[in-house]
């Protein structure tokens, strides 16, 4: 369902920029923030007039639903800058749809089409110099929405901030990814909230993935609550697996977060005449592949990730190592998404905005 509201957006321009104390040349991901941040408050049942302000803190009430009850989604999105300045989003209706799919489940208000759109634009057009050209160079935007009434009566707030702020970003991950598969853990579970781009759900990953990390691994892949005889998707990504030349993928479901990237990833595959499966993925399959040497390739793909190849993964106290192949498809698939991203092909999918 589409919402509109028609409050022109309220701008305060920042009086100095921070844009010369970055270096651009050695970001960490997430860390530095541009200039300004768009906000909106939904209070007495409605969205207020959305601004345009400095980056600032927030000052919040020490009851707000937020801290207590995690009343909180966001989304990932970036900007690309191609070789002639011009900016461009990646099939933002997505991540649009998305945000208010996660706010529904987690009980909290739609925020309208032309003010998410309408901040988006006139934030790009005023941090524009933070967003850099070059492959591999994008402004990460982080979009999100938090319950911000006062009192822990535990019930959904009736007040909220949608913002979105943004972080010059380049690679995610440096280099290729070691993974564990999850024998114990779980991500999420059938009618709970694995689809939906909640805060908690990531917050649940953290402890995990610290064990994985003490075994050396850097992501976990979560398999399915129930039996955990299925492979279901990274921390950060979904996750594809090339056994001999078909690519395998899980379908997305109550538990699995719908990618971009992995929809978008498919689309290109199939394009390329890849043959690409879409179905529950075994753990025990993928495991006899890794030992006959049909699997060729584990790689995750998500917004801040991109496609991020895996180079091992561990299972069941056994360490598989994946042989580094020629003209991967990680890498064909990424050259084809990062030059449609970046202007520089093509877009017969009409992603680029
Ligand atoms: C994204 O790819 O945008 C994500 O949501 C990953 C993020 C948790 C770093």
């Amino acid at each position: 369902m589409k919402s509109s509201t028609q409050q022109a957006i309220e701008i305060t321009k920042a009086n100095e920029s921070k844009i010369g104390q970055v270096d651009f040349e050695n970001l960490t991901f997430g860390n530095i923030f541009t200039d300004h941040m768009f906000v909106c408050d939904f209070i007495d049942g409605k969205w207020q007039t959305p601004k345009i302000t400095p980056y600032a803190p927030l000052t919040l009430d020490p009851s707000a639903r937020v801290f207590h009850y995690g009343q909180a989604v966001f989304e990932g999105m970036k900007a690309y800058k191609d070789d002639n300045g011009d900016t461009f989003l990646f099939r933002p209706d997505e991540n649009f749809k998305r945000i208010n799919k996660s706010a529904a489940r987690l009980a909290m208000p739609e925020f309208p089409e032309n003010y998410f759109f309408d901040g988006l634009t006139e934030l790009l057009k005023l941090d524009n110099e933070w967003i850099k050209p070059g492959f591999g160079n994008s402004l990460y935007i982080r979009p999100f929405v938090i319950a911000t009434q006062a009192g822990v009566s535990a019930s959904e707030a009736n007040e909220y901030k949608f913002m979105i702020i943004c972080s010059p970003a380049q690679a995610y991950y440096s280099g290729d990814v070691s993974v564990l598969v999850a024998e114990k853990f779980s991500r999420s579970a059938n009618g709970g909230i694995g689809y939906a781009k909640a805060a908690g759900n990531y917050a649940a990953q953290f402890y995990p993935t610290n064990l994985a990390k003490k075994e050396g691994y850097q992501q976990v892949i979560w398999t399915d609550a129930d039996t955990h005889e299925y492979m279901e998707e990274a921390g950060t990504m979904n996750v594809f697996f090339r056994v001999n030349d078909t690519l395998l993928t899980a379908p997305t479901s109550d538990r699995i977060l719908d990618g971009i990237t992995r929809k978008s990833l498919i689309d290109i595959a199939k394009k390329e005449g890849v043959s690409v499966d879409v179905r529950p993925v075994k753990v025990s399959e993928i495991v006899a592949a890794a030992k006959d040497g049909s699997l060729k390739e584990i790689f995750g793909a998500g917004t801040a990730a991109v496609i991020s190849p895996v180079k091992a993964f561990g299972y069941q106290g056994n360490h598989y190592e994946l042989e580094k192949q020629e003209n991967s498809f990680a890498s064909l698939f990424k050259t084809a998404l990062m030059n449609i991203q970046y202007n520089k092909a093509e877009d017969p999918f009409n992603w680029r905005h």
